[in-house]
């Protein structure tokens, strides 16, 4: 019956953990989707999408909630998130070399952050 018991409870925790892997994939494919539609749209001169891209982006980032992380992994999350913001900013404000500029940085804290999260094992 205990044997049976510590079973279930292992099985709970494996699912746990499969659970938020699979949730973390998920937002990172969302997150890989969004900046891919930026990309092209900064290709294509479209501020406009640029701006709604940003939104989704930082509202997915928003959920994630990276602030409940390690100090070092949120830092990153909320260095990533500010780039989104400036992002959207430059692209209301019809920005095309701003939009540029704050693009290139947003990518370079995904880098970061994978890099920071590799570097951790
Ligand atoms: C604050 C940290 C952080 C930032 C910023 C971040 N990511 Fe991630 N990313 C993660 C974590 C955590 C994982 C999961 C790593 C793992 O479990 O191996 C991940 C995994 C991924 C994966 C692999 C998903 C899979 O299916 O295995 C992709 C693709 C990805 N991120 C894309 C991006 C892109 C594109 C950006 C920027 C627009 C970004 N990430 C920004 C933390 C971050």
């Amino acid at each position: 019956m205990k044997r049976s018991l510590f079973f279930v409870v292992v099985i709970a925790l494996l699912a746990g953990v499969t659970l938020l892997t699979a949730e973390q994939k998920d937002l990172m494919e969302k997150k890989t989707r969004h900046a891919e539609n930026i990309f092209r749209a900064l290709a294509l001169g479209d501020l406009k999408l640029v701006s709604s891209e940003a939104k989704a982006l930082d509202e997915i980032t928003v959920e994630a909630g990276f602030d409940d992380r390690p100090k070092k992994y949120a830092g990153y999350g909320r260095e990533f998130l500010k780039s989104v913001r400036s992002l959207k900013k430059q692209a209301d404000l019809g920005n095309l070399a701003g939009s540029y500029y704050e693009f290139t940085r947003m990518t370079g804290y995904c880098f970061s952050c994978h890099e920071h999260i590799r570097d951790d094992g």
